[in-house]
């Protein structure tokens, strides 16, 4: 459907301040359609692609490929912008400039999460998308959102029908799914993805080379943003609360994580999906990513980091392994990040956090409140073999990619 035409790699800055186009995309329209026209274009560096709002109250704001209808940390948002029915001219616009080659993902967040999502609805837009037929194609991009879409759709009828036989909303909506236990606690969770294994030409830059990785429903590309990555400041326990900020990140390989441990001590310490607050066990002589304990005075001033090169498109779960001095733990308030959660299904973050505290908070049945030693390298002592699954199925991809990437 969309070829580029005028896609210049090469171009220097110099040149582009000179040739610098303007590229008019109208967001909705007086008619009420539900889409950015164009809905991609291929634009240089240094040039600025203003959106005009018409109609309706819509918004530009980034995503990315694999999660397209849900904001990017740090990316850019138009805000909304209502115009109503009778207003036929002066319509709100918003600028942003091209600053490199990487595409981006935009979408329309009103009604987000709703069945009515104008995302759902396919209201999304690119620049500098790869060519149909690629995997970042817009097509394959829109299809995304669509299926999203289709998906809330499908969520507020289960919901709204389950209502209608008063039986628990959350028991339909999991019944479309495949379920397995927690790794301990007694609790149903969704079963992993199955994934695939992919082999891919990669290019970035001027550089070219082949991968092989794990893909599954919803992962993101293997392809980095840039031969250096993109790096993510996430502040761990800002200003005294129990937190991650932000709580995920949608990462490329080669990105950077740079936690910055705020008051108090705490850890990013790896777990996995179905073992939220327990660190990741060690298989055949890996070892799973922790920070270890930052204590950080209350008169601080400056924060310690600690970084984590992604190079795998599988999600990554990370708690904090401090305990209050009640005992109860701070995964069990839900201090939990991940790294690539799938949004779109049932292993999302929400799910991830949910998880956490309904197996560690205090209300857990078997919080771990009284295990306030925790050794990082501690195996668990039940539920291994669950869990031994899961690190296999990370591990697996996590060598696959480490091995062709970098
Ligand atoms: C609605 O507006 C769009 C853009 O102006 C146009 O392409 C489309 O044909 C219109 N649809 C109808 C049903 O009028
Ligand atoms: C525009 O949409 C946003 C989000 O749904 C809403 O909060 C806001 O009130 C709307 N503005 C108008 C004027 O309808
Ligand atoms: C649009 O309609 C509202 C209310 O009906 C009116 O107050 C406003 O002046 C109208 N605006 C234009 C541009 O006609
Ligand atoms: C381009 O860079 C400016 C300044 O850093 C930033 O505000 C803007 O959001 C960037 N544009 C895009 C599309 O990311
Ligand atoms: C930090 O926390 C205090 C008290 O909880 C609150 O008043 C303040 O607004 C917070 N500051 C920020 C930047 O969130
Ligand atoms: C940080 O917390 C750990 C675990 O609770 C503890 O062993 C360590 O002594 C604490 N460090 C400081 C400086 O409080
Ligand atoms: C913080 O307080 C401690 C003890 O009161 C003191 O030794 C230290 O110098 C202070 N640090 C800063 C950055 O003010
Ligand atoms: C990436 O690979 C290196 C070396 O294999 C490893 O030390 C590092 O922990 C990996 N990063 C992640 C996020 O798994
Ligand atoms: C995300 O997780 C929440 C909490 O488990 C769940 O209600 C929701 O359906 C999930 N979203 C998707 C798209 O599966
Ligand atoms: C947790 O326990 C407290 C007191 O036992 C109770 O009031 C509260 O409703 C419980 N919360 C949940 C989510 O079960
Ligand atoms: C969470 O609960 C499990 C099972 O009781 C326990 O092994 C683990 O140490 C707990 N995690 C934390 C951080 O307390
Ligand atoms: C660990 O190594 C053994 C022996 O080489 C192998 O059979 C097993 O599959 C490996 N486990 C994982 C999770 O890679």
């Amino acid at each position: 459907m969309f070829f580029p035409t005028s896609f210049s790699l090469g171009l220097l800055s110099a040149a582009v301040a000179v040739n610098a186009a303007i590229h008019d995309v109208q967001v909705g329209s007086s008619n009420g359609t539900l889409a950015y026209t164009p809905e991609a274009i291929f634009a240089d560096v240094g040039d600025q692609v203003v959106f005009h709002f018409q109609q309706k109250n819509h918004t530009a704001t980034q995503s990315s490929f694999a999660n397209p209808c849900g904001a990017m940390p740090g990316g850019f948002d138009s805000g909304f912008n209502p115009v109503p029915a009778n207003q036929t001219d002066n319509f709100p616009t918003y600028t942003i400039t091209v600053n490199n080659t990487t595409p981006i993902w935009v979408f329309c967040d009103q009604a987000a999460n709703t069945a009515a999502s104008h995302c759902g609805a396919g209201m999304v837009f690119a620049v500098n998308c790869g060519a149909d037929g690629s995997p970042n194609s817009f097509t394959n991009f829109k299809n995304a959102a669509l299926a999203i879409g289709t998906e809330l759709k499908a969520e507020a009828a289960s919901v709204s029908a389950a209502a209608a036989t008063a039986a628990p909303a959350a028991m339909t909506a999991a019944a479309t799914e495949a379920l397995t236990t927690a790794a301990y606690g007694d609790v149903t969770i969704p079963a992993a993805p199955s994934a695939s294994l992919v082999t891919v030409t990669v290019t970035v830059e001027a550089s070219q080379w082949t991968t092989v990785y794990s893909s599954y429903p919803g992962s993101p590309e293997a392809t980095p943003a840039s031969l250096t990555g993109n790096t993510y400041t996430v502040k761990v326990g800002n200003n005294g609360t129990l937190t991650y900020d932000p709580p995920f990140v949608m990462a490329q390989p080669r990105d950077t994580i740079v936690f910055e441990f705020h008051q108090k001590n705490h850890t990013a310490t790896q777990s996995s999906f179905a073992a939220p607050c327990l660190p990741l066990a060690s298989v055949n002589g890996s070892t799973p990513l922790n920070s270890g304990f930052m204590p950080v005075a209350a008169n601080a001033t400056s924060f310690p980091t600690w970084s984590v090169t992604v190079n795998t498109t599988d999600p990554l779960w990370f708690f904090c392994e401090q305990h209050a001095p009640d005992g109860s733990s701070h995964c069990g308030a839900g201090m939990v990040f991940a790294v690539n959660p799938v949004q779109t299904s049932a292993r999302n973050f929400t799910a991830f956090e949910n998880l956490a505290v309904a197996l560690n908070g205090t209300n857990a049945t078997n919080s771990g409140a009284s295990t306030t030693s925790t050794s990082p390298s501690a195996s668990p002592t039940n539920g291994a073999s669950n869990l031994g699954t899961n690190v296999a199925l990370i591990l697996g991809s996590l060598f696959a990619l480490a091995a062709g990437l970098l």
